[in-house]
């Protein structure tokens, strides 16, 4: 990506006029290549959200280009027609960082986890109950869980569905935003010991730790200060 910034526009006063823009993002170069874990790492309000969100699209970045490889040829994330970038869905996924708004309370688990693998194209509703279940199971989670509904579950263990949601698919890029912060460091180790998903242990690499020597990121980046501070525009 060059030059992305996504900003929100600021409304004030009775009219709701634009007001200013929250610069939230604003310019950021980042090259990501194949297998690699990289860390954002910046205070509070700095954009590491907006920017995971951006990226995978959710929010309309207003302005820069974002490439990415994929299969069948290179693109700008940012010029996908909605139909190439619901495709896209199987390749770029995202974990977030409250899982519990991003899952559908009215849903059980197996209910919102089998929605994306029906759409691309896992027709036999055996086979869905088999790759989630075998998918909670990866993450510590019990293949009974899949017809529970998200309240009955703990903040870590919803944490954990929705990295075995990000996973289903067997994406080629996850944005984590803060994906294990819920998690126990004791849980969290003990899923990097158990689990079977070459993703997941990728995943769990990139908990940041306390102790400097044991940090695994390939790289670590930090953004220049948090530039949401309002601009006036009028
Ligand atoms: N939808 C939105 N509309 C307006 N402003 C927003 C919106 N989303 C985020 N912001 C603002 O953009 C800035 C960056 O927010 P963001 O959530 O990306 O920060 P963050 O680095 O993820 O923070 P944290 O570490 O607390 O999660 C903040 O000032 C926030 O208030
Ligand atoms: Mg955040």
């Amino acid at each position: 990506m060059r030059g992305v910034r996504t900003w929100f526009p600021v409304k004030k006063g009775f009219f709701r006029r634009d007001s200013g823009h929250v610069k939230a993002v604003d310019g950021v170069d980042l090259d990501i290549y194949r297998g690699e874990i990289i860390g954002l790492v910046g205070e509070s309000g700095c954009g590491k959200t907006t920017l995971g969100k951006s990226l995978l699209q959710l929010v309309k970045p207003t302005g820069g280009t974002m490439e990415y490889a994929f299969q069948d040829g290179t693109r700008d994330l940012m010029k996908l027609s909605k139909r190439e970038l619901d495709k896209a869905r199987k390749t770029l996924q995202i974990v977030f960082q409250d899982p519990y708004s991003s899952l559908n309370p009215a849903f059980t688990i197996f209910g919102s986890l089998e929605e994306p693998l029906k759409k691309f194209g896992m027709r036999k509703k055996a086979d869905r109950e088999r790759i989630i279940g075998d998918l909670l199971v990866s993450v510590n989670l019990q293949r009974e869980h899949l017809f529970r509904y998200p309240n009955e579950f703990s903040g870590g263990q919803r944490q954990r569905i929705g990295i075995a949601r990000a996973l289903s698919l067997n994406p080629e890029l996850i944005a984590c935003d803060e994906a294990v912060s819920a998690l126990e460091l004791s849980e969290t180790s003990q899923l990097f010991a158990n689990t079977l998903h070459p993703y997941t242990k990728a995943l769990l690499a990139a908990i940041p730790v306390a102790d400097l020597s044991r940090l695994n990121f390939s790289r670590l980046l930090s953004p220049k200060r948090p530039s949401n501070i309002i601009s006036t525009t009028t």
